[in-house]
């Protein structure tokens, strides 16, 4: 529903996203120090790491919320550090928060529309479009039932869904998920999975945060291990698990 192209498309393997020697420092704090990383098309990528590790900043960073103070990201081959956040969503790149960011006043069904209408209108989306591609979501995440309930009524759970389905409205090729499986009922989570192997088999890309490291090798398709704001290891994920690194560093916190 929300793909460009199929997955086995010959474009498969070409560079989406790559980050080069990202560097971002909060005071003394190095966030990210030196990170380079590339996200490739038919990839589900998973970047894991203790608390602290510099996931959600390298998340910012390319939603470009954070201007690195070193390196360089490009999104096909053009560079983003420096465009506007919202230039970063019209070129394809979407992303959930951590903690689920939507308008809690607004109904279900409302926020939806909300980048609708104001990245569509840029883009020539009619509104009927916009509110048929809308109800589409909402039965997609069977969120159809609260449709015209308030946001901020809903449970953390369904948020977390809401704000998944608002990404895909703008219809990107990548998308960043800030921890989607923290906090929510396992069965949510299971229907989370089910939704991203949807979505991915019907050609979206994905960067997942967690640090659920058991789910992350069960969905990942690559594994990459942030700690203290550096990249350890890059990977298959059964390998990288056994990498005495990330034993270190990070299962033995
Ligand atoms: N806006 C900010 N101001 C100051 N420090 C920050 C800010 N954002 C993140 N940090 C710090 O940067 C480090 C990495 O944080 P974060 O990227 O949120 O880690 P993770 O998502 O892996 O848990 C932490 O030490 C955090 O406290
Ligand atoms: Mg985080």
């Amino acid at each position: 529903m929300p793909a460009r192209e199929a997955p086995g498309d010959s474009r498969n393997g070409e560079v989406l996203l790559s980050l080069h020697r990202v560097s971002l420092a909060f005071g003394h704090i190095q966030a990210l120090d030196d990170v380079s990383l590339e996200v490739r098309r038919g990839e589900i990528v998973g970047l894991i790491g203790p608390n602290g590790s510099g996931k959600t900043t390298l998340l910012n960073v390319v939603s470009n919320l954070y201007r690195p103070q070193r390196g360089a990201v490009y999104f096909l081959g053009e560079r983003l550090d420096g465009l506007a956040v919202h230039e970063v969503a019209r070129r394809g790149i979407g992303r959930t928060f951590q903690v689920a960011r939507v308008f809690g006043r607004l109904t279900a069904l409302q926020n939806l529309l909300v980048p609708g209408y104001t990245h569509g209108e840029v883009a020539g989306t009619a509104p009927a479009q916009l509110r048929a591609r809308a109800w589409e979501l909402l039965r997609f995440f069977d969120l159809e039932g609260v449709a015209h309930v308030p946001a901020g009524q809903l449970s953390g759970g369904q948020q977390k869904l809401l704000e998944f389905a608002r990404a895909l409205m703008l219809q990107p090729r990548l998308l960043l998920l800030d921890e989607p499986f923290a906090g929510v009922h396992p069965l949510l989570k299971e229907r989370m999975l089910q939704h991203i192997a949807e979505l991915h088999a019907q050609g979206l890309d994905f960067v997942l945060v967690s640090h659920d490291l058991p789910t992350m090798l069960g969905v990942s398709s690559r594994l990459v291990v942030l700690a203290n704001g550096q990249k350890i290891a890059d990977g298959d994920p059964e390998a990288v698990r056994q990498e005495a690194a990330v034993v270190e560093a990070y299962l033995g916190v």
